[in-house]
Parts: C-alpha cells; structure tokens; sequence
C-alpha cells in the first residue's frame, strides 16, 4: 500500500485525497496516522471538507487514534471492529459521542464501552491516555496486556475507569492517582502487583475495585482517610492489621471486602462506629483474637463473614441480636461459647459455627485441636484487650424478627470476573 509508505504527509498525499474521497476509508483503516510528525487533521480537514465538515474538530482529532489501536487489535471475536470504519466514529460499536464539560456546544468521544468484546490488544497506550474528553471507560473482559500509561492523568474528565478482567500487569497504575474526577476504579481480576500507593485512600472515589490481583501490602494506616462506599481488596495478599482507622469511615462506607489474604492481628474496636455498613468480609484471614462487643452496633450490617480465622471467645450476644443479619458466617474458627440469642440464629441458619471449640454443638473440631490452638498464649495487644467489652451505642432488643433481605450485595457481585457491577 504506497499511501502508507509516505510519512511526511506535505508532498504527495494531499494531491491523491483530494479528489479520491474512497481512499480516506482504506488510508484511515491501514495507515499508522498517529506516527506522522505533524497532526493529522492539520491535512485531513482542509482536504476533503465534504466528509470532515459537518463532524467537529474533537471528534476528527480522535480519529486516527481510533484506527491506530484498532490496527493493534489481534483478536475480536464479535466483529465489533468491523463497524469502526469511515469518519463517523459516533456510530462506532462501543463508542459514544457527548458534549464535553468545557465547551457544550462541542461533540466529542465522551464514553467507551468495551465490556465482553473480549478484544485482544498488547496495550491501550496511545489509545485512552490520546482521547482527551474520555468520561467513562469501561473494558470488563477484553483481553487487554501491558501496564497502564502515565499518560492517563492527561484524562482531566474521566471519572470511571474499569479495566477488570484483563491481563493488565505491573505496578499499581499510579496515574491515577492525578484524576481529581475519577470516582470509579475497578481493576479488579487483572496481575497488578506490588504495592497499593497509600495516596489512593485520599482519592475522592466512591467505588474502589481492586481485589483478584497480586497485590503485597501491609494496609496502609491511612486507609480511614477513603470516602469510598464499596471497597473491595479481597484475594490479593494484603498483610498486617485492619487499620483502626477503618472508624473513621463511617458516614460513607457501606460494604467491605477484605477477604482471602493475610491479615493479622485482632480486630479493632473501631469497626463497630461503621453504623452504614450492610456487608463486611474478612474470612479467609490470619486474625486472630475476639470478636468486639462494639460489632453489636453494625445496626445495618446483613452479611457479616468472619470465618477461616483465629478467632476466638464467646460469640457475642450483641453481635446475634442485630436485627438486619442475613448471614452470620464463624465457620472454622476457635470459638467456645454461644449464647441463647446465637443459639437461636443457628436453628435459623443465618449463624454458622461449623469447626469451632464449642461444647455441644455438632460438626465442631477435636479436643485436641482445639487444645493444640489454647496451649499457645493469646492476647491482643492492639488494640487494647478492655476495648473488647465496650458497645459504644445503645442496643436494641428485637421484639419481633426482623425482615431480613437476602439481597445479592453489590461488592460481592465483584467477586466474579465477568459480572457488571455497575
Ligand atoms: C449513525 O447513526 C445514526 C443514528 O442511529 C443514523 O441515523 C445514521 O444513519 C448513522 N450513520 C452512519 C454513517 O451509519
Ligand atoms: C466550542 O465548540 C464549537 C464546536 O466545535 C466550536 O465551534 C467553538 O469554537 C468552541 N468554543 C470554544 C470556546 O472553544
Ligand atoms: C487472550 O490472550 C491470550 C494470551 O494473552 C490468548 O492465549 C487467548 O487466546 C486470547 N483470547 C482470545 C479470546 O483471543
Ligand atoms: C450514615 O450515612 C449518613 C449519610 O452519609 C451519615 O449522615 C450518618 O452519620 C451515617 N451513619 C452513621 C451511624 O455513621
Ligand atoms: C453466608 O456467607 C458465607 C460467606 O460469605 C457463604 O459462604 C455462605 O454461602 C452464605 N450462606 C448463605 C445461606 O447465604
């Protein structure tokens, strides 16, 4: 193809397009345009202003950039490539024109939607971090590689960004962290690895999706400082205590995943202030210690998971009487003594204490484990061991049962690799 060989587009390719309007299709679609030294559209608009005219000068920007990623595209199972052809773009299968906040009387690409083309792409470098007026972005299943540019903070309007499940790989995509606008992350199910920049937990974000990567951290104590509603951090390999800082989320947060990695410690006090929160999930963990009296103030709390830990003690009283508690899950834990109010909820099924230590309740583990577990002394240092008692808010004691949702949680829907949270 002799067009493309021409890289400085001053000499011959203005004389041949300016007539041969059927050659913008097939130079657009074969062409690398992005790597001519100068703009594209410096010599795309002038020439051939019965196509390019009626379109505006945002949109005609983009297009070569467009048809630059989708040369890079190896695999598209769905054939939605096959539709981003000619210059009107806003027609393009997962593209989506809009006006852009600084200028209303403009038309840009504001949002793409990716989600199951299972695309197969070495990288979206040159590609997102080169449309400027990009809102949304959103690749659920694609078969996108490489790590994300820094040259994403240039994306000055972008407030959700979802790259989940995909092979993306490297550090924790830092850029980011220079987007006042975003407010929705999502990368969970990809092989980022490394630490999680403490930063990200003073981002004005309200969804934060990082779980199923290869992340390696002890939680940062700032981890308080997030506004964020749903937060998900499960199947990573996030180490050290829940920070106690976690209190200080409470007029915002709502669900919380910290399942399925290495946390220790006991669980802080603090947890019981999260009088918003309908889920929280730290099974599969290293803590070990009580479950606080203050958990009794969760008065929202549905699914409360705290199996597969060290945990040990009564089970609460307090924590049985909560009157939204869908599923109370101890499983595998070392727990020795139930109350009448949890007793209760076993019958119903709402508490499972399966391979725990306690007397007289089927399906428990065997003395000797049990005892193996009590030879080794235990005590929580951090937080303090008095802090355990103490319910900071006034309990209720339900009359009547009540009615208990079994809703399907949003964050746990972030939990399966191909399921839309949004
Ligand atoms: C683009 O979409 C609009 C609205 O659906 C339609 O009217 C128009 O014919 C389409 N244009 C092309 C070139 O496909
Ligand atoms: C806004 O966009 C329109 C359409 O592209 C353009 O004609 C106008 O010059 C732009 N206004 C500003 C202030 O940039
Ligand atoms: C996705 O990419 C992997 C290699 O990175 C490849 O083995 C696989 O076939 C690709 N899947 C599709 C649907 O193209
Ligand atoms: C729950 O959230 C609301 C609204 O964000 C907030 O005003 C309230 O203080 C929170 N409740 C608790 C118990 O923190
Ligand atoms: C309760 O939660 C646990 C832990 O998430 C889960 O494994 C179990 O299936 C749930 N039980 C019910 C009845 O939903």
């Amino acid at each position: 193809m002799v067009l493309c060989k021409h890289k400085q587009p001053s000499v011959p390719i203005p004389t041949l397009l300016i007539t041969l309007l059927f050659f913008l299709r097939v130079f657009l679609v074969d062409c690398q345009i992005l790597e001519t030294p100068s703009p594209p559209s410096d010599f795309l608009i002038p020439l051939i202003p019965d196509i390019l005219n009626f379109l505006d000068q945002r949109v005609v920007q983009v297009i070569p950039i467009i048809q630059t990623f989708k040369n890079t595209i190896t695999s598209d199972p769905f054939g939605v490539t096959s539709t981003w052809v000619g210059p009107n773009i806003c027609n393009y299968t997962g593209f989506y024109c809009g006006n852009p906040p600084d200028n209303l009387t403009a038309t840009t690409v504001s949002s793409i939607d990716f989600n199951g083309f299972q695309l197969t792409a070495p990288t979206l470098d040159g590609f997102i971090d080169q449309l400027p007026d990009l809102a949304l972005f959103h690749a659920n299943t694609n078969n996108f590689s490489g790590t994300i540019s820094p040259k994403l903070a240039k994306l000055k309007f972008l407030y959700e960004l979802d790259l989940s499940n995909n092979f993306f790989s490297g550090v924790f995509p830092t850029s980011i962290l220079n987007i006042p606008t975003l407010s929705f992350l999502d990368i969970r199910y990809n092989f980022f690895s490394g630490t999680v920049p403490p930063q990200l937990f003073m981002q004005n974000l309200d969804v934060l999706f990082v779980n199923n990567n290869n992340f390696m951290l002890t939680l940062p104590t700032n981890l308080g400082d997030t506004p964020v509603v749903y937060l998900t951090l499960a199947n990573n390999k996030f180490t050290g205590p829940i920070p106690r800082s976690i209190g200080k989320t409470s007029s915002t947060l709502v669900e919380v995943l910290l399942l399925n990695n290495l946390l220790t410690g006991c669980l802080p006090y603090e947890i019981g202030f999260l009088g918003n929160l309908t889920l929280f999930d730290a099974g599969g963990n290293l803590l070990t210690g009580p479950i606080p009296g203050s958990f009794g103030c969760l008065k929202k709390v549905e699914q409360l998971n705290l199996a597969r830990n060290f945990l040990y003690g009564e089970v609460p009283e307090v924590v049985c009487a909560l009157g939204n508690l869908a599923n109370l899950s101890l499983s595998y834990n070392y727990f020795t003594k139930v109350g009448p109010l949890c007793k209760k909820l076993i019958q119903s099924g709402v508490l499972d204490v399966r391979k725990n230590c306690i007397s007289g309740l089927p399906d428990q583990r065997s003395g000797k484990e049990c005892m193996a577990f009590f030879l080794v002394p235990r005590t929580c240092t951090h937080p303090r061991p008095s802090s355990f008692n103490i319910v900071p808010c006034q309990i209720h004691h339900w009359t009547k049962p009540q009615e208990k949702t079994k809703r399907h949680l949003l964050s746990y829907s972030a939990l399966s690799r191909n399921r839309l949270v949004l």
